[in-house]
């Protein structure tokens, strides 16, 4: 059974709350703005493209239940600042991935221009917000399929280390069905290499402090059935020299992609860069076209979301001997009382140590002086 971390029909949304993963598999409704606001803010959602999807749909729900009974505003300008104004208030959730403004620029544009035709009024221009919020929904589904696919072709062609027939990959943080609306981005490489049974073995990171690999990932790795191996995030570098694994790639997802390739991900990303440089393993971001942001020239202007300290002094879970259906969790201290801590949750992987960008429209790769050209995606083919 495929596992859909967002269920939308017809303006209803929930989410699969992942604070509670993998332990309890507890959907939660998104009925507002306000909801998907904070949903995204707590981690009950999260994951760059799984972000914009939740905060378009949540405003495509509230529109809908205002349509629903007959509360939207007469004026198509009215209805438009209604959506700016939200659209701005769900882009202050979270700073770093930038699938969440893509999405918002978009839909934007999409009211705005509804907003101009001589016969619209407020409802069709709630009915076109509407209509835009479910197409990215699918979009994102068809782009994971068609990154999954470039992925496992290139990885193929050019990642194996040695000449074998099926590929070891090691890979962060989660990017998988949990993280987007479905199928996932490096995740989404790793199924497609299993389809075509060309998959010896997935390695998943830990991630801490928030543990997204080890709590996300192995959990969707466990339900898909795909061989696969969680290590602690300090323990990939003794990976990577290990010569049985035959670690052949890294494949991450992104946040945020600069122009010139540099890419925002989970904090340890830039490290596992810096290790497959040394181990001549091949280093692949795979990422939707709305997570590359041609306005942010380079990765220094990125700006990296700090996260609460209790994050990385405190671990939640259920207790070792109680029954989950109970929905208990308990919060345990794991560091000293007192200690300053630093928590950014993202890091910045210098576009040096990148070989590829796998996209739904290709692997992009650097040109002989080192540069990636990532504004060729965007041109009409
Ligand atoms: O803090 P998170 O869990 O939202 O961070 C998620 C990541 O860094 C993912 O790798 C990235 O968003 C890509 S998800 C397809």
């Amino acid at each position: 059974m495929t596992l859909q971390a967002i269920k939308y029909n017809d303006g209803k949304l929930s989410i699969i709350d992942q604070l509670r993963l993998p332990y309890v598999e507890n959907y939660i409704p998104i009925h507002t703005s306000e909801e998907a606001w904070h949903a995204i803010k707590e981690m009950r959602v999260r994951g760059a493209p799984a972000i914009a999807i939740v905060a378009a749909l949540a405003l495509a729900s509230e529109l809908h239940k205002l349509l629903a009974c007959d509360h939207i505003p007469l004026g198509a300008k009215e209805v438009q600042v209604f959506i700016t104004e939200k659209l701005r208030y769900l882009l202050s959730s979270r700073p770093t991935a930038v699938n969440l403004g893509d999405a918002a620029r978009k839909l934007n544009i999409v009211v705005a221009d509804h907003a101009e035709l001589p016969e619209s009024t407020g409802r069709s221009v709630a009915t076109a917000l509407i209509r835009a919020a479910e197409e990215m929904l699918a979009k994102d589904i068809e782009d994971n399929k068609n990154i999954g696919a470039y992925g496992a072709k290139w990885i193929m062609a050019n990642g194996l280390t040695v000449a074998k027939s099926k590929a070891t990959i090691l890979t962060h943080c989660n990017t998988g069905s949990l993280a987007t609306s479905g199928y996932g981005t490096a995740l989404g490489v790793i199924r497609a290499l299993a389809s075509a049974n060309n998959l010896h073995h997935a390695y998943c990171t830990e991630t801490r402090p928030y543990n997204q690999g080890s709590r996300l990932t192995a959990f969707e790795l466990v339900h898909d059935d795909l061989p696969a191996t969680l290590i602690t995030d300090s323990m990939a570098a003794a990976l990577l020299a290990k010569a049985d694994a035959n670690v052949d790639a890294i494949v991450v997802g992104a946040d945020r992609v600069a122009g010139n390739g540099d890419t925002a991900n989970k904090i340890g990303t830039y490290g596992l860069a810096v290790l497959a440089k040394y181990h001549g393993v091949k280093f692949l971001v795979a990422a939707p076209l709305t997570t590359i942001d041609l306005a942010t020239k380079s990765g220094s202007e990125i700006i990296i979301e700090e996260r609460p300290a209790s994050e990385v002094t405190k671990v939640k879970g259920p207790l070792e001997n109680n029954p989950t259906s109970q929905m208990q969790f308990e919060t345990v201290h794991i560091a000293a009382k007192g200690i300053n801590v630093w928590n950014p949750a993202f890091d910045v992987t210098p576009s040096a140590l990148i070989d590829g960008i796998i996209t739904e429209k290709g692997v992009v790769e650097k040109d002989a002086e080192g540069q990636f050209h990532l504004g060729d995606l965007f041109r009409a083919p």
